[in-house]
């Protein structure tokens, strides 16, 4: 980016925070999610260190967080409130770990962890035992006098308790600090009440609660539903707090609510162990939290550590992985899926979001391109959440610079130069009616090998496509003529290597009819539907010739389905290569009923069985009828459990009083 170009950057970036922070702030809506505003505050950061000549007062990065507001007395805090740098990964975890251990060699560290609860800080300052004061955090130094609105809060003691261990905290001056949350449900409830009521509704409970904080007619507060947590005590001496965990057993016996779950671990490695735990298990927390506070346990070589910018060295926060961020669309191409279908597909910056770079993200179709207004160049928001794959949320308009392309369609497939068509005017998706297009080729016969398929091992995109550039195979059916020392002329392959292919190929000549069906890649035809037409129709040859009628007869066939079907027969091509599967001996089995036995079951599979892979469980239950869940619900019948099990589905079955049986019960079942 040259300098004119970065200069244009900066000030449509701080314009675009800037109106996210007006709405979110003043109108109380969301224009984007905070995620993706991070996202771009880091990108302004970043352009304003490479162009520090650009960097404006007004700008987002140059906030002093926490003026006193008019109104509110400002009180100077008797220590700094500080706030924590944020880690990301264990590596990071490690070197700061290792900067600890270079400061304060030999000494055994122990790490304090806590839930990082998303609220406002508050400090509380009780003298003889008596709240006098609570101080909202303003900007570290001086915050603002909130004791009126923060006495009406029933998780805040008027007195500290008297316990005889800890009744030192009673006289003199001890402060209390942690955070006012307001829980996840209750922020709901407000919500809807206040769509009942036509009034504008809150951003997220965070803001609510800093919002409410900052009333200055305490009955509001009164009013609604806030919760302190305590994570700090302080003693004007603070030896005579020892270690954070200490401070928690303390705080509790003085009369405050304090994270159950928090926990002293002795390394790096049980602290990730924690994270782990905890990172899908926040959900059922009842406040938000994006990450974990990581604190040296010992109070005094937390002390000693000291201060770096506005951080204490001796804390981090472990932050998750973030599920949006913002990148540029760098192109857009079409892929031609295996069915044929044109794909619009955007090419990215590459950029980290929960967990792992995304260079490319689905655009679904043309229609969906025009909708959201994706253009070649757009900054855009994308989002991924664990395996899903990642989208594109929406363009960030506001940063354009002109120089934006609008995406065509292309009129023919890129690959072989046919003519896209849609199958039917109502159509949204393109496809390349071209069945011997080579786009479609590698992806119909890794489909065909694929587990749920032919299920071969060894012949994923990589062989396939090193096969097939080796003119060694040109479709599904050729891979069954291969020979070890065809293979050994690859460079991809070594003796065993070789034999184990063609051996994991050889054994697969007889398929199921189900399987061999799916395999085939028919449009519409899911591992379902082609368990159900093979169910009913029993051979490859009574499929081949059915009719619509006849088909779309069949529960769970609609006509959409059943026109794919004869589509497919019809083609002369088709009709070729099942000769040739036929000619080579590969052909699939004929159905045998077995009597349809979990008819309207469902059967979710945890752990690993030790008599049949996950995907041999599922067949069986599908041919016997029944249907095999990804996850436990409602309507699940039973939940097998073999060895090693996941923990949720278990506590998630037996919520729901669903049956769980071990492997020999299902072995049984299904004989
Ligand atoms: S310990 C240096 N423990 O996170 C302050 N803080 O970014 C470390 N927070 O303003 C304090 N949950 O208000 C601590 N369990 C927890 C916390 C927590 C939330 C807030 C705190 C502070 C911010 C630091």
């Amino acid at each position: 980016m040259n300098k004119a170009n970065a200069k244009d950057r900066i000030k449509k970036l701080k314009d675009l925070i800037n109106d996210y922070r007006y709405h979110y702030h003043v109108l109380n809506e969301s224009i984007m999610s905070e995620e993706a505003a991070d996202s771009l505050k880091h990108e302004l950061s970043q352009l304003e260190s490479d162009y520090p000549e650009f960097i404006t007062p007004d700008s987002p990065t140059q906030r002093v967080a926490g003026a006193v507001l008019p109104g509110f007395t400002a009180i100077e805090h008797s220590r700094r409130m500080l706030s924590l740098n944020d880690v990301f990964t264990i590596e990071e975890m490690r070197a700061w770990e290792n900067r600890i251990r270079k400061l304060e060699p030999g000494s055994s560290l122990e790490f304090f962890t806590d839930i990082k609860m998303d609220g406002l800080a508050c400090a509380l300052v009780y003298e003889d035992g008596i709240l006098r004061r609570g101080v909202t955090r303003g900007d570290g130094f001086v915050g603002e006098d909130v004791t009126a609105n923060i006495r009406t809060m029933e998780s805040i003691p008027l007195s500290l308790r008297n316990v005889m261990k800890y009744s030192m905290f009673l006289s003199g001056y001890t402060e209390v600090r942690g955070e006012i949350v307001m829980y996840k449900k209750d922020f709901a409830r407000l919500n809807e009440e206040r769509g009942r009521a036509g009034l504008p509704l809150f951003a997220n409970p965070r803001n609510t609660a800093a919002g409410t904080i900052r009333q200055l007619d305490p009955s509001l507060v009164a009013n609604r539903p806030l919760h302190f947590r305590a994570y700090d005590l302080l003693r004007q001496d603070i030896s005579e707090v020892p270690t954070y965990e200490y401070a928690y057993k303390a705080l509790s016996a003085l009369g405050f609510s304090t994270n159950f779950m928090a926990t002293v671990f002795k390394g790096i490695v049980e602290v990730m162990g924690f994270a782990n735990e905890w990172e899908e298990k926040r959900q059922t927390l009842e406040f938000n939290t994006d990450g974990l506070v990581v604190k040296v346990n010992d109070r005094l070589l937390y002390e000693r550590l000291g201060v770096a910018g506005k951080a204490p060295r001796g804390a981090v926060a472990y932050k998750y992985a973030a599920e949006q961020a913002t990148t540029k669309v760098k192109d857009i191409f079409i892929s031609i899926g295996r069915t044929g279908t044109a794909t619009p597909v955007a090419v990215l910056d590459p950029v980290l979001i929960a967990g792992s770079t995304v260079q490319m993200a689905t655009l679904h179709n043309e229609s969906e391109v025009k909708k959201k207004d994706i253009r070649i160049g757009d900054s855009v928001i994308v989002h991924k959440a664990g395996d899903i794959i990642p989208e594109v949320v929406e363009p960030l308009t506001k940063l354009r610079t002109g120089k934006e392309k609008v995406f065509r369609m292309p009129k023919n497939c890129p690959e072989c130069g046919t003519v896209l068509i849609k199958q039917k005017k109502a159509d949204v998706a393109w496809r390349c009616p071209n069945t011997a297009c080579p786009s479609r080729a590698w992806k119909l016969i890794e489909h065909f090998a694929s587990k749920e398929a032919l299920d071969i091992d060894g012949l994923g995109e990589k062989n396939v496509i090193a096969l097939l550039d080796a003119g060694l195979i040109t479709d599904a059916a050729d891979i069954y003529k291969l020979t070890p020392e065809q293979l050994l002329g690859l460079e991809r392959f070594a003796e065993i290597s070789a034999n184990k292919l063609v051996n994991s190929i050889q054994a697969k000549k007889s398929p199921s009819l189900a399987r061999f069906l799916y395999g085939l890649g028919i449009r519409h035809i899911g591992v379902q539907t082609a368990i159900d037409l093979a169910s009913h129709f029993r051979t490859i040859e009574a499929i081949s010739t059915a009719n619509i009628d006849q088909l779309a007869s069949i529960d769970g066939i609609g006509e959409i389905v059943a026109e794919a079907v004869v589509e497919y027969f019809a083609e002369t091509r088709h009709q070729k290569l099942l000769q040739k599967f036929k000619d080579l001996g590969v052909w699939p089995k004929k159905v045998r009923h077995t009597g349809g036995k979990f008819k309207r079951m469902n059967f979710v599979l945890t752990g690993t069985l030790s008599t049949m892979s996950r995907e041999e469980a599922a067949e069986k239950i599908r041919t016997r009828g029944g249907t095999f869940q990804s996850s436990v619900g409602r309507d699940t019948s039973y939940l097998v459990v073999g060895d090693n099990p996941g923990g949720s589905k278990i506590a998630k079955a037996s919520k729901l009083n669903t049956p769980i049986i071990e492997e020999d019960e299902f072995l049984a079942m299904l004989d």
